[in-house]
């Protein structure tokens, strides 16, 4: 059984990334050891109320520690997205306050004590910035060898940037924590918009979320209401793309993905660029002394939203 420890900025594809979790965790094949919030999408006090929210609306929010990380970047301005998450970060729905609370461990000591629970056994699944993760390398320099492996939703490398021209929005949010991320001793599976914009959902398939009778669906299709109505300018046609999902189905089932393996690293500098995922492409054998990420640069696209979708019907 995987074991995830998930570092988020709940956020819509966030929550539904959350109930994909909880799904597993239901079946008996996930254990979703803790979760912790990053300011992103919201802040990341507002990420971890949403986060205890969903948790509870899909009843596995018992043993799950929800913490507060990183309230900004290291070294910018916190930016919030409000534009596609809506101002309380799911969408506007203002949903009432869950009843569980956040933990009084910040989330960077939470992944560091939780590695060094289960060393070489956790999955660190990162769907927002990644101050979380930056500030835990800092905490303790061992952290590396006690993670089984890092599998990160960020970057843009053929695809425009969502967020500026170049650059992706979780990268961009703390572009010095990323770096330090891809560079660290860690494995990394690096799963960007080349391979998260392809399996956009369409109305076809959130109609089917919509027929659904229970809590879970009826979350999700007023969420994704919001998102797809953000989404329709960019995708030329009503739909969402669910990100942060792919990046968790990746991380229990790899098979479903195809890679490229290449040193990432991340513009810090550019006036333009900064906060852009850089890999070197060309056919000539790498310079680069960085230990290669694992970057999907696809996936089985049927598949992801046909899983996506039962694990949803299943709650
Ligand atoms: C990423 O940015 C956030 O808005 C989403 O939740 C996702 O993690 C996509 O660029
Ligand atoms: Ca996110």
């Amino acid at each position: 059984m995987r074991k995830i420890l998930f570092d988020c900025d709940t956020g819509i594809d966030d929550a539904v990334t959350l109930l994909y979790l909880a799904s597993l965790v239901r079946a008996g094949e996930v254990e979703l050891v803790g979760v912790g919030t990053v300011h992103g999408n919201v802040d990341s006090r507002t990420g971890a109320l949403n986060t205890l929210r969903v948790l509870e609306l899909a009843g596995i929010e018992t043993g799950v520690p929800v913490a507060i990380g990183a309230g900004r970047p290291i070294a910018q301005d916190v930016h919030y997205a409000v534009e596609w998450h809506g101002g309380d970060g799911l969408g506007d729905t203002r949903l009432p306050e869950p009843q569980g609370r956040p933990v009084a461990e910040p989330a960077p000591a939470q992944i560091v004590r939780l590695a060094r629970a289960a060393p070489g056994e956790l999955t660190l699944l990162a769907t927002g910035p990644l101050t979380n993760l930056a500030a835990a390398l800092l905490l303790d320099a061992e952290l590396p060898a006690l993670i089984r492996e890092v599998v990160v939703m960020g970057g843009a490398f053929d695809h425009p940037g969502n967020i500026t021209t170049h650059a992706e929005a979780n990268v961009w949010h703390d572009p010095e924590a990323a770096d330090l991320v891809f560079s660290a001793g860690w494995p990394v599976v690096l799963v960007p918009l080349d391979a998260t914009h392809p399996t956009a959902v369409h109305d076809d398939w959130l109609r089917r979320v919509a027929a659904h009778d229970s809590a879970a669906a009826r979350f999700a299709t007023r969420v994704l209401d919001y998102y797809a109505d953000a989404y329709t300018p960019t995708l030329k046609r009503r739909g969402a793309v669910i990100h942060d999902a792919l990046a968790a189905m990746l991380a229990v089932d790899p098979g479903l993905g195809e890679y490229a393996e290449r040193a990432v690293r991340v513009e810090l500098r550019g006036e333009l660029t900064r906060g852009t995922t850089v890999w070197d492409a060309r056919s000539v054998p790498a310079e680069d002394s960085r230990r290669p990420v694992r970057i999907a640069v696809g996936s089985d696209v049927a598949a992801f939203q046909d899983r996506l979708l039962s694990a949803i019907l299943s709650l």
